[in-house]
């Protein structure tokens, strides 16, 4: 299916890493209209489902014999050292590079792939996978407005983007956004034992809780024209058992202080993976 996007999937492309968020973000670029003939993926491991589906699609699964319109690294940071040797072939001065590796630097992307000047840093989220990511993007000042736009366009096939003034500003966004998944994930447990703690089996509190999370999740989704503190409001009655409960997660000493300390550990976390 061609979409808007499709008009901006126009460079060769070269995927480091088809793991989790690689694949999340190929699956995403060829439903999306990226004609597979113009991508190559490098994953040493390819899954039994990867190599499938460049049969079905007909991208290829070898390195290019030239180097690509742009480069995604999507392999593990740690990773970052051994596969550079092989890599920096294909960072050729033309060569935009678009790294989501948490915790490594523009300046250690450059670094390791002397040859390239344009580099987009960015940090998607895990929702990616369902097409309802959220990406923070940074560039450097060697990137062109062609180049940051098809930036945009690889990381807008997996939900929305952000552009960010400065790369410093990363490390906050994979605390909020980044990280921020797994903090949803987490009330949704915690509310199930709650649920368990006032007297529900254990299986309906979970089912009852992860419903909630789910259906509260999409209708923030579907109802873009309202903030959050809207919505709340609006099945808030005065007196009632809403307004009972959020009494005590908005108390001074209540939801929002434990998760600022939280967001600000994932942030001095994410400081000092980059060094
Ligand atoms: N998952 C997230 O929510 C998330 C969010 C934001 C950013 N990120 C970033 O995304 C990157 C990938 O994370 P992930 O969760 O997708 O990890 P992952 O599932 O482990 O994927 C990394 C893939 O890269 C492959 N690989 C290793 N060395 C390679 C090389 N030299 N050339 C090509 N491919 C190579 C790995 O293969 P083997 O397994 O065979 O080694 C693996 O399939 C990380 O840098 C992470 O910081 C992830």
């Amino acid at each position: 299916m061609a979409t808007p996007e499709a008009d901006r999937f126009e460079a060769s492309l070269l995927l480091a890493g088809a793991g989790k968020m690689g694949g999340a973000l190929l699956r995403a670029w060829l439903d999306r209209g990226y004609d597979p003939r113009k991508i190559d993926v490098i994953e040493p491991h390819p899954s039994p489902e990867l190599i499938e589906l460049a049969q079905a699609k007909g991208f290829a699964l070898r390195a290019p014999s030239r180097p690509p319109g742009i480069l995604v690294l999507a392999i593990k940071p740690q990773a970052l050292d051994e596969a550079a040797a092989s890599l920096a072939s294909f960072a050729s001065p033309n060569t935009l590079v678009v790294s989501i590796l948490a915790g490594k630097t523009i300046a250690n992307i450059s670094a390791k792939l002397p040859q390239a000047r344009a580099i987009v840093r960015a940090m998607p989220n895990l929702p990616a996978a369902v097409g309802r990511g959220i990406t923070a993007l940074a560039a450097n000042a060697a990137a062109t407005p062609g180049q940051r736009a098809a930036a945009e366009a690889l990381l807008a096939a997996a939900g929305g983007v952000e552009w960010l003034a400065s790369e410093e500003l990363i490390d906050a966004v994979a605390a909020v956004s980044g990280s921020g998944p797994a903090y949803v994930f987490y009330l949704a447990e915690a509310l199930a034992s709650a649920g368990s703690s006032v007297g529900l089996p254990a299986s309906i509190a979970a089912r009852l809780a992860r419903a909630t999370v789910e259906g509260a999740g999409e209708l923030l989704f579907q109802s873009r024209e309202k903030s959050a503190a809207e919505l709340r409001e609006n099945v808030t009655s005065r007196g009632g058992t809403t307004a009972a409960a959020l009494e005590v997660l908005m108390a001074q000493d209540g939801l929002k202080p434990l998760i600022e300390r939280a967001v600000k550990a994932a942030k001095q976390c994410a400081e000092a993976l980059a060094g």
